[in-house]
């Protein structure tokens, strides 16, 4: 691809990916049984993500966009979470699925948790496509996982290194890492 250079390792496959996503679409309609669905989007890097799981998963249910920020062009995160963006609509009393490209550190889906608990919704439960062990600080509940990665910096479907590369169509990661 013109945009990668010999830095660049492919992890996940397109064909890889779309299997995983349909499991895991297959499995929330299957544990949500009929139940209405509010799926809240991560911006950005999970948009690709998102669009192709909510294709996977046969129930009713709306979208919703939340915007949060907490590396900005850094590889490491700052540990300071921002909302850029919040939902247009109350969450009340709806079951909330977010849905995460990359779960790191965990404390950005920690914060978000905590955030959305005051907002009473009926449940919350989190989809993330990948986890990186290695990097934890806090322990987040992921209910619906893609796939573990090492600790690696990882881009493409939707991941980016300082706003590039989310269009590549497959998981990867650069070796060596940015600076
Ligand atoms: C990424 C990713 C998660 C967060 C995970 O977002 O989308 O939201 O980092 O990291 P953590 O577990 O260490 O908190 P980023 O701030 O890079 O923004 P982006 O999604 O707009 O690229």
């Amino acid at each position: 691809m013109s945009q990668l250079n010999d830095t660049y390792h492919l992890l996940f496959s397109t064909e890889k990916i779309a299997e995983r996503v349909r499991h895991l679409g297959a499995e929330i309609t299957r544990e949500f049984d009929g139940k209405p669905l509010t799926v809240l989007v991560v911006l950005k890097g999970s948009f690709i993500f998102a669009a192709d799981l909510i294709r996977e998963i046969d129930l009713p249910l709306n979208v919703e966009f939340i915007g949060l920020r907490s590396y900005g062009d850094r590889v490491e995160t700052s540990g300071v979470v921002q909302i850029t963006m919040d939902v247009k609509h109350p969450l009340e009393g709806q079951h909330v699925l977010i849905v995460e490209d990359i779960v790191d550190t965990g404390l950005t889906l920690d914060y978000l948790i905590k955030n959305l608990s005051t907002r009473k919704p009926a449940s919350v439960s989190v989809a993330s496509l990948l986890y990186k062990p290695a990097r934890a600080k806090v322990k987040v509940p992921v209910a619906y996982l893609g796939f573990e990665v090492p600790d690696k910096f990882v881009i493409g479907y939707g991941l980016d290194f300082a706003g590039k590369y989310r269009n590549i169509k497959e998981i990867g990661y650069l070796e060596p890492p940015p600076v």
